[in-house]
């Protein structure tokens, strides 16, 4: 028999639903970087698998990336490291960018993935939404605004909660995606998330079209 993995119960977070909650939650888990420390005793896997994804297209590194859904820039480190040096970051809570070392972005500001974005079209060479897509958190319809700003042929990497890919949708849009057109999938793989949580998510890379 197959047992139904409840992947709400989980974390407090998953529950709430409200940009305002959302926000608020951020603002007290970011205090001490409880955020980081948290992440790190739960051995959060997220960052570094789409890195990989993203590292295996041989990017140039000159090239203009956006890391949405930034957080405190863990996704934003590993590029560094990666000798990624041309990337933003942007994030819907001030205090989780305010924990961002200075040298990792070269902007950082703030934005909602769930409305109209005040970047033109055509504007990224690439990005990533790590973490991001989960739990009354950014919803499919951001993918309006990922292929708008990004340029033909751009590599955009997504992880996705397990617990709310089918149930908010993302599995219909990312096929909807690939029928119009709009995008091919390179790969679409699940794979450890949140280790000690025991949550998988899927990583998702795909290549825009224009
Ligand atoms: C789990 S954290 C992931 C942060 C970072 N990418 C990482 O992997 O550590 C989710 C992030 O999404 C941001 N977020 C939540 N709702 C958002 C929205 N509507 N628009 C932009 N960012 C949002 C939160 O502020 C938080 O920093």
């Amino acid at each position: 028999m197959v047992k139904f993995k409840n992947t709400e119960d989980k974390i407090s977070i998953y529950k709430l639903n409200t940009p305002e909650e959302i926000l608020k939650y951020y603002k007290n888990w970011s205090a001490n970087n409880n955020y980081e420390k948290d992440l790190e005793d739960w051995n959060y896997h997220a960052p570094l698998l789409s890195c990989q994804f993203f590292t295996s297209q041989k990017i140039d590194q000159n090239s203009l990336i956006l890391d949405a859904g930034c957080g405190t820039g863990l996704v934003g480190k590993i590029l560094k490291d990666k000798g990624y040096n041309n990337v933003e970051g942007l994030d819907f809570s001030n205090e989780m960018l305010d924990l961002i070392p200075y040298d990792i972005y070269k902007k950082a500001y703030q934005a909602d993935l769930n409305k109209k974005l005040q970047i033109p079209d055509n504007f990224y060479d690439h990005a990533l939404c790590v973490g991001t897509f989960t739990y009354g958190h950014v919803r499919a319809k951001a993918f309006d605004e990922f292929h708008r700003i990004l340029k033909n042929s751009s590599y955009f990497v997504f992880s996705i909660n397990e617990g709310v890919f089918k149930s908010y949708g993302f599995d219909k849009a990312i096929s909807k995606f690939e029928e119009n057109k709009k995008w091919s999938v390179i790969s679409l793989e699940k794979k450890i998330y949140i280790e000690k949580k025991d949550i998988e998510a899927y990583y998702v890379l795909v290549k825009i079209m224009k």
